[in-house]
């Protein structure tokens, strides 16, 4: 079910897990906030592998791209979606009319319907995987990714991914030097982040939010 937020922009409400996709006080301010501002401008290397753990609506993945075109780094974005979004719902969307960029909608569309496992060229610097696939099941190469987008739903809903083994499985697959961002700052997320061998540190969270968090390898 589609929610309009306090930005003007959409986010899904599912009403089996009474969970929204994103923060109602602005799906995109806060994908703007966590991942782009707090994930990708912050880190200095132009050539970087991100992973995203729950692709969804896309959000990220279409505010990456604009943000790689702007700054002129090269992107390989690999993202796990078990549960993925039917074109009704997805193409009525209203991310790429607000984001301004001349070819957001057509990438939009193009994210979303790329074929499974392969990698497509979206254009010469951003490279796109999308896998139909849970992360607990994924098979994650070792030392390859420079940032990840934790996006999974809130710890309350899908405790079982908010976990130790899950933040090592993606410790291991991230290079030194690269960082894990997400929306929440629970106290147990923290620590198992933290038991998984990363440095955390505590960040001013999106609008609504008191604070956000930030893993280092
Ligand atoms: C909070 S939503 C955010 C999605 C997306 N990043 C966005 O901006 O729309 C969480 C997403 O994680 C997906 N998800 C659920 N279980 C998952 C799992 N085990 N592994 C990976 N993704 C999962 C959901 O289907 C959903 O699309």
């Amino acid at each position: 079910m589609k929610v309009i937020t306090s930005d003007g922009s959409h986010t899904l409400f599912v009403p089996a897990l009474n969970e929204h996709y994103h923060s109602v006080n602005g799906a995109i301010n806060e994908s703007l906030h966590v991942f782009i501002n707090a994930g990708l401008k912050f880190l200095k290397p132009t050539n970087l592998n991100i992973l995203e753990i729950g692709f969804g609506t896309g959000l990220n993945a279409l505010l990456s791209f604009v943000e790689a075109g702007f700054s002129g780094k090269n992107i390989f974005y690999q993202c796990y979606e078990p549960f993925p979004l039917s074109k009704d719902i997805y193409e009525t969307l209203n991310y790429p009319e607000l984001i301004q960029h001349p070819q957001a909608l057509e990438v939009f569309i193009k994210l979303h319907e790329s074929e499974w496992d392969a990698v497509i060229e979206i254009n010469d610097n951003f490279h796109f995987q999308k896998l139909n696939n849970k992360i607990e099941s994924a098979i994650l190469p070792d030392n390859n990714f420079h940032l990840a987008y934790f996006d999974a739903f809130a710890p309350k809903i899908q405790p079982e991914l908010w976990t130790e083994p899950i933040f090592s499985k993606i410790y291991k697959a991230m290079r030194a030097g690269g960082v894990l961002v997400t929306y929440s700052a629970m106290g147990m997320v923290r620590r198992n982040m933290i038991n998984a061998g990363f440095t955390v540190e505590r960040l001013s969270g999106a609008s609504g939010k008191r604070e956000m968090l930030r893993a280092l390898k």
